[in-house]
């Protein structure tokens, strides 16, 4: 079935929104699930989290970076264009309950990713600390959407163009020494920001959830190329995650494997910035 664009609205100079028809997963999906589209016949299969959804009009939105050649074609399409196709809902939901203080750390793009985790902690009686952050101010997304839903929201930007000059990690430092009792910590980004959150919250042993991003290809748990290392067994982030426990995650082997196949990517792209570097 081709799914209709309903909208496709830019929050930032990288970062989009897009709400497309998808009705039946937009009836079944929970948070921390994701889909698998495909603009083309030909297209490459790309994993995008679904941040939210509307049962009633049958949509769903997803919050991409235009990082490579697949997300730039993403970034031209106009409402009434169509996808060839939208799989999912995929991967397991996040486990939600109430844990009593949570803190929901989100850098770059995973502070939308974040997104729908936060609205399910805040929905079922957590107090929730969110703490957003970016390289810089005009990169920032759902602060507004964010603060609505959190008991406390925190900000950083690297260059210090807006809230705290550092990183998330640091903010979530602080929290911890002036005696904030946090019962979880989830932390969703750029893979070095997520393996820095866990070694703040090691110490502490306050259980740290990370939703991990390695190459999917089918995203059904036949290939293999989601393959990750948690707690030296392997896991296929697609059917086994995407979240795991931090404090177990080789974030080294994402990490490696996250960068496979960037001369490729760069290939493809050609006239955009390839950012496989920065994961
Ligand atoms: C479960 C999951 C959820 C994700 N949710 C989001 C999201 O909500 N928003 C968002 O902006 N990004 C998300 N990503 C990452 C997104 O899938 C990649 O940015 C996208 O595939 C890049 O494709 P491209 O052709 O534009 O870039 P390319 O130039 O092909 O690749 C750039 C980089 O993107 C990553 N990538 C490339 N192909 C894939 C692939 N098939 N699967 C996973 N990563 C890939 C690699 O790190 C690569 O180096 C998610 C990834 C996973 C695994
Ligand atoms: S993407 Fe193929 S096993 Fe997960």
């Amino acid at each position: 079935m081709l799914n209709e664009v309903i909208e496709n609205t830019k929050l930032s100079d990288i970062v989009v929104r897009m709400v497309i028809e998808a009705p039946d997963i937009a009836d079944t999906r929970k948070a921390g699930q994701f889909v698998v589209l495909m603009i083309d016949e030909k297209g490459e299969r790309i994993p995008l989290t679904i941040v939210d959804s509307d049962a009633a009009k049958g949509t769903l939105a997803i919050i991409y970076q235009v990082v490579g050649k697949t997300t730039a074609q993403l970034a031209e399409m106009r409402a009434g264009d169509r996808l060839f196709s939208v799989l999912g809902p995929l991967g397991r939901p996040t486990e939600i309950e109430n844990f009593g203080t949570v803190v929901s750390v989100g850098g770059g793009v995973g502070i939308g990713v974040a997104y729908p985790i936060t609205k399910a902690l805040k929905e079922a009686g957590n107090k929730v600390i969110s703490i957003i952050g970016a390289r810089t101010k005009n990169i920032l997304i759902l602060e507004e959407e964010l603060k609505a839903i959190s008991d406390k929201l925190l900000i950083s930007t690297d260059d210090g163009s807006y809230g705290h000059h550092g990183f998330v990690s640091d903010i979530l430092q602080n929290l911890i020494t002036s005696g904030e009792k946090i019962d979880r910590v989830y932390a969703i980004g750029p893979v070095p920001m997520m393996r820095v959150v866990c070694e703040v919250t090691r110490p502490h042993k306050i259980p740290t959830v990370v939703s991990l991003n390695p190459i999917m290809v089918d995203a059904t748990g036949m290939c293999g190329a989601c393959r990750v290392a948690v707690g030296g067994k392997t896991q296929f982030a697609c059917v086994d995650g995407p979240e795991f426990d931090g404090h177990e995650v080789d974030f080294a082997l994402l990490a490696t494997r996250l960068r496979m196949y960037c001369d490729q990517e760069k290939q493809a792209t050609e006239s955009t910035r390839c950012t496989c570097h920065e994961r």
